[in-house]
């Protein structure tokens, strides 16, 4: 895994341009959302974007939550769906096999914008999606999959780094699989000296509905 998360996605032009605009109070709804979805495509495109990596939380057969970060590989306006990549042997893809349930969370300390959106995760795995997402993968994000050491299991000594496989090399696509977060609402909150702002999106209608909530 470690490979997968140094590895550097194409970079987007005008990677450092954030749409967001920092008041919510100045912004509508449907502005707030359009804005918002075009932070996260850039973020998915761009390593550098500081909305790239997101906290996935999860809950295990006894209720425990887990938490840890991942790469925002995706996000679709449309279907209002994030996703990233993940080992399907990995305690988290257990987790979510048992409780779809998953807890996405974002902060940008430069615009003092936190993120946090509740959604379902599907895992797909063995399927077409992850083949197109596999084949898409650069080598050196795919030499993780190929440890026989499933992640979290323990270990007498560090491991060395894998080493990136050919090309045609896909026997890790065994084990990868793409985590795909459905949602519904999101909720957005930015820090301001003179009165932070929360609202909560909801987006199941025709058009976004915005709710202002205390901070
Ligand atoms: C910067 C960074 C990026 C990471 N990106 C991913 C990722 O995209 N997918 C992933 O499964 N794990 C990623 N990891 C590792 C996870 O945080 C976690 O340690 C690992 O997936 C095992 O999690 P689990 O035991 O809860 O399943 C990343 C870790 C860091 C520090």
């Amino acid at each position: 895994m470690i490979a997968d998360m140094m590895a550097a996605p194409p970079e987007s032009e005008g990677l450092h341009d954030s749409p967001l605009g920092i008041r919510l109070a100045a912004e509508s709804a449907a502005g707030i959302w359009h804005a918002i979805a075009a932070d996260l495509a850039a973020a998915a495109a761009s390593a550098r974007h500081p909305l790239h990596l997101l906290t996935v939380a999860t809950v295990d057969v006894a209720g425990a939550p887990h938490a840890r970060t991942v790469v925002l590989r995706g996000f679709d306006a449309d279907c209002r769906e994030v996703w990233f990549h993940t080992d399907s042997r990995s305690p988290k893809a257990e987790q979510i096999g048992a409780d779809a349930r998953v807890a996405l969370h974002w902060y940008d300390a430069t615009r003092r914008l936190q993120i946090r959106i509740p959604a379902r995760a599907v895992i797909h795995h063995g399927d077409a999606i992850a083949a197109t997402a596999w084949h898409a993968s650069r080598p050196m994000s795919r030499a993780c999959y190929t440890t026989s050491e499933p992640p979290g299991q323990a270990l007498e000594a560090f491991l060395p780094a894998p080493s990136p496989p050919a090309a045609d090399d896909d026997r890790g696509l065994a084990s990868f699989a793409v985590v795909c977060c459905r949602f519904d609402t999101l909720e957005l909150l930015v820090l301001h000296a003179s009165g932070h702002e929360r609202v909560r999106l909801r987006l199941t209608g025709i058009e976004p509905i915005r709710e202002i909530l205390a901070p």
